[in-house]
């Protein structure tokens, strides 16, 4: 029955992503605010990678980590933002199937990269205030490169299996995908074969690149404020805590944000706050994490100094 379906229809080529509405006036001033949100993120995070390669104090794992998150930020708002603003000038909202996948591709590595980074500074956080003894043996650079070489490796391989599944797929529902990116729910609903099997199989693999490096997250942190609060001074405790507080910040966000998108809605919540939302992790966290962690952490206050100083001298 479903390959007589498919010989009905023709197979779709391309998507025409809907985005923001086709409101002429509007498309200016949100080519200019999406404009302005890309320069501060790209450039916001280059200077932090610059800071992080450029000063000898910051070279310490922490800051590595950070480091290859900004990295990684520059990319992930990459995926999305230039072909976005590149529709609002055109008008040109279509998208080919092949574009669509590859896009998705892209953006799952990352976003499953991102995770696992987050996830391996809250190991690093984890040994520094409840291992603190052994901390240098336990967290150098090597053990660095290979977390960072881990998260890498794993979300490629994660995501190209469910790609490989993916440009399997035709669609011929219907052309139209109400999203500004390409995303894996919207595509997913209007492939015209089975995808009971590949629903499943992004199901198991969102549990092991999601809920596992959460639950490590979460196992850390309840490690981390219980030894915090046995520190007996409250100077002690201040230290301790000010060591992570950019993270828990930087986490608190992702977390919240992706799961009012991916987790809490129904069918009857409105689209266009679903489409805010995604704004919201995909375009605005990028953007504001190094502010997070540059206005938090009192070493990266100091290099900045330095580094502006030496610039005006
Ligand atoms: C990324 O992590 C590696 C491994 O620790 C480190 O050597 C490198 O400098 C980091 N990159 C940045 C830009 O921080």
């Amino acid at each position: 029955m479903e390959k007589a379906e498919v010989r009905n229809q023709t197979p779709i080529v391309e998507f025409i992503l809907l985005g923001f509405g086709n409101v002429p006036e509007l498309q200016t001033l949100l080519f200019l605010v999406f404009l302005v949100i890309y320069i501060v993120t790209v450039s916001g995070n280059i200077l932090f990678v610059a800071l992080v390669v450029a000063d000898q104090q910051l070279h310490i794992p922490m800051y590595f980590l950070l480091g290859n998150l900004s990295c990684l930020e520059i990319c992930y708002t990459s995926t999305i933002l230039p072909r976005l603003l590149a529709s609002f000038l055109t008008g040109d909202r279509t998208i080919s199937v092949k574009g669509c996948i590859v896009q998705l591709y892209f953006f799952g590595i990352l976003s499953n990269t991102e995770n696992l980074l987050l996830t391996a500074m809250s190991y690093d956080r984890y040994l520094a205030i409840c291992n603190p003894l052994r901390y240098a043996a336990l967290m150098n650079g090597r053990v660095c490169w290979q977390l960072v070489a881990g998260a890498w490796i794993s979300s490629l391989l994660l995501c190209t299996i469910v790609n490989i599944f993916f440009f399997q797929l035709t669609f011929c529902d219907s052309k139209e995908i109400d999203h500004f990116f390409c995303d894996f729910s919207p595509m997913i609903k209007l492939s015209c074969v089975d995808t009971q099997t590949l629903e499943l199989l992004t199901f198991i693999i969102a549990v092991i690149g999601t809920f596992v490096p959460f639950l490590l997250t979460l196992t850390s942190y309840i490690c981390i404020i219980t030894t915090i609060l046995r520190i007996p001074s409250s100077i002690g405790r201040q230290k301790a805590f000010s060591t992570c507080s950019s993270h828990l910040i930087v986490l608190a966000v992702l977390y919240v944000t992706v799961l009012t998108v991916y987790v809490i809605p129904t069918a009857n919540t409105p689209k266009v706050l679903q489409k805010i939302f995604s704004v919201f992790y995909t375009v605005l966290t990028p953007m504001i994490n190094p502010v997070i962690y540059s206005l938090r952490n009192k070493e990266v206050k100091e290099s900045l100094r330095k580094a502006i100083l030496k610039l005006v001298s």
